[in-house]
């Protein structure tokens, strides 16, 4: 999210300085070298380097020297008990704080529990060494993974929380170019809208599994349901893709970090943790779906097309694929899996794998394919050859990839998702 933000916001015309603890990375990108895959981001990072509208340091205090804005962007993981661990956040203000010589804006652009701004704040008066005048704001980001960059140059919404008419004049004019509907708050309702917003589209997805699993019972369609529901504008089709669930590292510690911040204020937020159960029950369904198909698992062969949370990323951070490949693990099952961005980041993860240079590869001797991540390469298959290559012809269809009549008709016993 850092380098996104840093990126897009070096495209709109600004100097933009990142600053991370991380010296390989920091120097890698000093080169040129990008630590993820986010498509079309090299090259803007590229482009802007040479501009030299973008550079990078592992000091905090020139990157607040030079810089009249200073968005935090530091991870907020989660811990144990399901807090956002907030930490780097402290971290950092403090050393923003003793670097300040005049005044500066500091935002929290990193999803944060209600109340953050406020401890920002005190943080910083509190190591102000200058004694310079600041502002503190939110302004939460609504960036997808896969894109970023689309995301951050066409938003929806822009979301600024605020305490003065100076920080906010200062944000509306960095964003005024995005010709975007600029919303401005008090800084906790900014960071609500975060929260709110991540909890709502995971509430959707959770929703949409619940009834693919009615679908399945009764002999409907989950995917018709779902645009049938998505005409109607207060609903709205998106976010209803019934499958595996969600993972990333935006939802599922979004939605722990809330359920604790509802917790702290009194208030038992019993919704959030239906949603959980419900994305936990559909990964497991995944696995009982495989098993219904093959019988035994034991000493079968599976493989797995797409590791990644969702396409376009190399992000493995909580992919369902994860538990999947551990449950199948556990029954017995040898896998053998593909994925066109996330093997190198799988295999730090998932071990006892066989990593497949392409999709045939992964079919070939299998028992099984279990589609886990939908790829775009993935709805363009030879299917035919697929069969060929696998020692039955089973497909259990985690994303609804396929057109269940379709593959039917190629001879497949085909297993999809709430159809
Ligand atoms: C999310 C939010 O969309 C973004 O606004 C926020 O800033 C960060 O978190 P991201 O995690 O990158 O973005 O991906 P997103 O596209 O939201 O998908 C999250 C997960 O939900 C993925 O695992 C995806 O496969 C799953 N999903 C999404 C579904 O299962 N069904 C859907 O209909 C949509």
């Amino acid at each position: 999210m850092g380098l996104v933000t840093g990126a897009c916001f070096a495209k709109l015309g600004n100097k933009v300085i990142c600053v991370d603890d991380d010296i390989p990375k920091v120097e890698g990108l000093k080169r040129g070298a990008l630590p993820f895959y986010e498509p079309g981001l090299e090259e803007m990072v590229h482009r802007n380097m040479k501009q030299s509208n973008l550079s990078f340091t592992t000091s905090v205090e020139e990157g607040t020297k030079a810089s009249d804005i200073i968005f935090i962007a530091v991870g907020t993981p989660q811990k144990p008990n399901g807090e956002a661990d907030l930490t780097s956040v402290e971290g950092v203000s403090r050393r923003i704080a003793k670097a300040m010589a005049e005044y500066k804006l500091i935002v929290e652009k990193s999803t944060v529990p209600v109340k953050t701004g406020s401890w920002i704040k005190r943080t910083i008066y509190l190591s102000n060494l200058h004694k310079v005048d600041f502002d503190v704001a939110s302004n939460p980001e609504f960036l997808r993974e896969g894109s970023a960059i689309e995301d951050f140059m066409k938003p929806d919404r822009i979301v600024i929380g605020v305490e003065t008419e100076r920080a906010a004049d200062i944000l509306v004019e960095l964003y005024r170019s995005l010709n975007a509907p600029i919303m401005i708050t008090s800084i906790e309702t900014a960071e609500l809208i975060k929260h709110a917003s991540n909890s709502f589209l995971a509430l959707k997805i959770s929703y949409i599994n619940a009834i693919a699993n009615i679908c399945e019972r009764v002999g409907a369609d989950v995917t018709k349901v779902a645009e049938g529901m998505g005409y109607d504008r207060r609903i709205g089709r998106e976010f209803l893709d019934a499958g595996a669930g969600y993972g990333g590292y935006c939802f599922p510690k979004d939605l722990s970090a809330f359920i604790k911040v509802a917790e702290e204020v009194g208030y038992d937020f019993e919704l959030l943790k239906v949603i959980q159960r419900i994305n936990n029950f559909q990964r497991q369904q995944i696995v009982e779906k495989a098993k219904n198909a093959l019988w035994n698992l034991k000493d079968k062969t599976i493989g797995i097309l797409g590791l990644a949370f969702k396409p376009n990323t190399d992000d493995m951070r909580e992919a369902p694929s994860i538990d999947i490949i551990r449950q199948l693990q556990q029954e017995g099952v040898q896998i053998k899996a593909y994925d066109p961005q996330a093997m190198k980041n799988a295999g730090r993860i998932l071990h006892n794998i066989e990593y497949c240079p392409s999709p045939y590869e992964a079919a070939k001797d299998s028992d099984a394919l279990i589609i886990v991540t939908e790829w775009e390469e993935f709805k363009n298959l030879d299917l035919l050859r697929i069969k060929q290559l696998l020692k039955q012809p089973v497909i259990v269809d985690s994303r609804n990839v396929f057109a269940p009549a379709k593959i039917k008709a190629l001879g497949f016993s085909y297993i999809g998702v709430g159809r």
